[in-house]
């Protein structure tokens, strides 16, 4: 049985992006694998949110994970604050990493440009903490979309080098993973990009309808083909690829032909997606706003989750301890 973990930063509702990057994969694998889901609640602090939205987006992402299909039940749901042994194992780890490494991250130097105002020290360590929650159930596989493969190599790094540091195959070294051979990258309807929060451009899973198609009918097209299989601009192949995750298959092969024969109008296209993804859409949406209001239940599975995901925790931790030398007297 493989240790699997997924997570996600509570700075928002879930978007498409997140489903197809990192949930979909985990709820075919619940049954036969050990997994941990989790919310990275540290992590979202980096940009410093309100105490009130802290809460209100760690409980709409909490009510969004269990509208998808998670089973409390079966995995491990549980709060990243909620396992004090995560932030000591990302003090140790912090030990290991190397300020050139960390500031050689493209998401770090992407920051750094994006808000020079707040480049604070929890940036840079960033994929510390992130090797920490994952080490720390010394997990085999990390479901993630193609924007965090280079923090899973830096977690992969970290785990080695405390290996060899030690002298000890401790940590086994965490592959990411997705159902394709490629990680997944969900595009956004602006033309380029992925789908991402801070971008601006994300469908959301709780998207009321009318919103969602004036989204998708505003998605960025292009003057249209002029001569029959020219190549596919940026922004059509952006529409097609969503549509690749959420239609059927002669759905999607219906417009491509239409674009390769010159005879396609974006407007029918678009109108297609936006019913598409509201197919996908709408019963999550419904059992979002259900689970939400039941505050007791919600309680409950995040205490569940955090006894579970402390019990392997405190033993990575206790074996980590000693590894490195921590004796009682
Ligand atoms: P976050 O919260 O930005 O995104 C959560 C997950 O969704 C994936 N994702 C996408 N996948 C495909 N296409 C997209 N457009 C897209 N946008 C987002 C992300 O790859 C991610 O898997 N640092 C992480 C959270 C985290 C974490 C971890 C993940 C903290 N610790 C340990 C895995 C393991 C983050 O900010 O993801």
């Amino acid at each position: 049985m493989e240790t699997v973990l997924s997570g996600i930063r509570p700075t928002g509702n879930l978007h498409l992006g997140n489903y197809f990057g990192a949930v979909k994969n985990f709820l075919r694998m619940q049954n036969e694998n050990n997994c941990y889901f989790f919310i990275a609640d540290y992590h979202s602090l980096t940009t410093h949110p309100t105490p009130e939205n802290l809460h209100n987006n760690v409980k709409n992402v909490l009510s969004e994970y269990l509208a998808v299909g998670l089973d409390p039940e079966v995995a491990t749901i549980y709060v990243q604050s909620d396992v004090p042994e995560i932030p000591e194992l990302y003090l140790l780890l912090n030990m290991n990493a190397y300020i050139g490494e960390l500031e050689r991250t493209t998401s770090f130097k992407d920051k750094v440009r994006s808000q020079p105002d707040n480049v604070n020290a929890g940036l840079l360590t960033y994929p510390v903490l992130m090797a920490a929650d994952i080490l720390i159930h010394n997990a085999d596989k990390v479901p993630v979309g193609k924007d965090q493969e280079q923090n899973l190599e830096m977690a992969r790094k970290f785990a080695r080098r405390f290996n060899q540091m030690y002298n000890h195959e401790y940590f086994k070294i965490p592959q990411a993973y997705n159902f394709g051979a490629e990680l997944v990258k969900i595009p956004g309807l602006d033309g380029s990009g992925k789908m991402g929060k801070s971008e601006g451009n994300g469908i959301y899973l709780i998207d009321e309808p009318k919103v969602l198609r004036q989204k998708v009918m505003r998605a960025v097209t292009d003057a249209g083909p002029t001569q029959m299989n020219s190549p596919i601009s940026e922004p059509i192949q952006n529409l097609f690829d969503i549509m690749k995750v959420v239609s059927a298959p002669d759905t999607l092969q219906f417009f491509v032909e239409k674009y390769n024969s010159c005879e396609i109008r974006y407007g029918d296209l678009k109108k297609q997606l936006a019913e598409d993804i509201l197919n996908f859409t709408n019963p999550i949406r419904e059992r979002i706003n259900d689970i939400a209001s039941n505050e007791e239940y919600l309680r409950k599975v995040v205490a569940m989750g955090a006894e579970k995901a402390r019990a392997s925790a405190s033993k990575t931790l206790k074996d980590v301890r000693s590894i490195i030398g921590f004796k009682s007297f």
